[in-house]
């Protein structure tokens, strides 16, 4: 259903990515692809990583007091975080309360969600109705990941594509035409054999064997999964903006989920949207998950891309299968 007049507004944006840059000339030292392959194939040309000593709630932190910072709220006034997130600081607890801490942002509830590389299209949709309820007043939604800690450096088809990072949001109420004006999420768990982690949780939990074996880190069937991808994300577009009585012409900035720039621009194309109306960023920072989504609305309104009234998209897909879309009326 669309919205009331009662909507959550995107107050504020913030990111964070790790300094160190991992290219793809690198990567061909580490194991059997190329520059070329890489390129032609995904888009990346280069990706951010974090270091050893490096873990998710320092960057899902930073980018939360940048949001912030972007709103002019101090982190007392918040009173809900939601951390979209399939790579925590560790099992148990939460991430979220750790960067509730971390933010002194005492009082507010905080919680992880697992959704994969749809986590921030999920966690938008959990948070707005939160907030176009009544039930809060300052949320901050945050997609953070290090999906590099997942990452095996010798399997070549998983390696090349992932980056770390993280990107927040901060809900506030706001009244119509502004705001979240419709949210679509899916799921499909006949496809969770598609990209997991065999090891470190109850099914097989973290033994030497595991470990010899490699079994922590991702595994992923990634032409199926390429092709799921391109489905869902123009399906559930077109549905989250007949939901919002819009039609793709009607939108300024397509922000898809940053997985491969050839499942990208086949979206685009089907959705018969125009090159300027979709933004890109991949080639600098590979498939950072949940945080691809927020770090380049962050990039895309500190880069003055994103006017008052403007018509936002954002559409996701990924493990689980997860998929999902949002549209929000830039402005309050
Ligand atoms: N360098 C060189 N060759 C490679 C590499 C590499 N890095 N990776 C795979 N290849 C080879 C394969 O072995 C294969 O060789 P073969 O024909 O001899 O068997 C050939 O390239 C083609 O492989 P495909 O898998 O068919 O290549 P495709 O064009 O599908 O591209 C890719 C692979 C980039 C993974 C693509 O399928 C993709 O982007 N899929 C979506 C992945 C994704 O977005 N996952 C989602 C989310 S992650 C999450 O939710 C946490």
């Amino acid at each position: 259903m669309m919205r009331g007049e009662r909507r959550a507004v995107i107050r504020g944006t913030g990111s964070s990515l790790p300094d160190k840059v991992l290219t793809n000339l690198e990567l061909e030292r580490m194991v059997d692809t190329s520059d070329d392959w890489i390129t032609s194939r995904t888009g990346i040309r280069e990706r951010r990583v974090a270091r050893e000593n490096e873990y998710m709630s320092q960057f899902a932190t930073r980018a939360a007091e940048r949001a912030l910072e972007s709103a002019g709220l101090p982190a007392s006034g918040v009173d809900l975080i939601v951390c979209a997130t399939v790579t925590p600081d560790m099992p148990i607890p939460a991430t979220a309360c750790i960067v509730q801490n971390n933010l002194g942002a005492a009082g507010a509830a905080a919680f992880d969600l697992a959704a994969g590389c749809s986590g921030f299209i999920y966690a938008l949709a959990v948070a707005e109705r939160f907030v176009a309820a009544g039930d809060y007043r300052a949320v901050l939604v945050i997609g953070a990941e290090l999906l590099s800690k997942f990452t095996d450096y010798r399997d070549r088809t998983t390696c090349v594509l992932f980056g770390d990072g993280a990107g927040a949001v901060l809900l506030t109420p706001g009244e119509a035409p502004y705001g979240v004006l419709a949210t679509e999420m899916h799921a499909d768990g006949s496809m969770a054999d598609f990209i997991y982690v065999p090891a470190g949780g109850t099914r097989e939990p973290a033994s030497e064997l595991t470990v010899a074996e490699r079994r922590h880190y991702i595994r992923m069937r990634g032409n199926e999964t390429f092709k799921m991808a391109v489905r869902s994300m123009e399906e559930s577009s077109r549905a989250v903006l007949q939901k919002a009585g819009l039609t793709p012409a009607d939108v300024n900035l397509f922000l898809p989920h940053q997985a491969n720039r050839r499942i990208i621009d086949a979206v685009g194309t089907r959705l018969g949207l125009r090159e300027n109306q979709v933004y890109i960023n991949i080639e600098r920072v590979g498939n950072t998950s949940a945080a691809s989504i927020p770090v380049a609305l962050d990039e895309a309104v500190r880069q003055g891309l994103v006017r008052r009234g403007d018509n936002l998209l954002f559409a996701a897909f990924g493990t689980g299968l997860t998929w999902g879309a949002a549209v929000c009326k830039w402005g309050s």
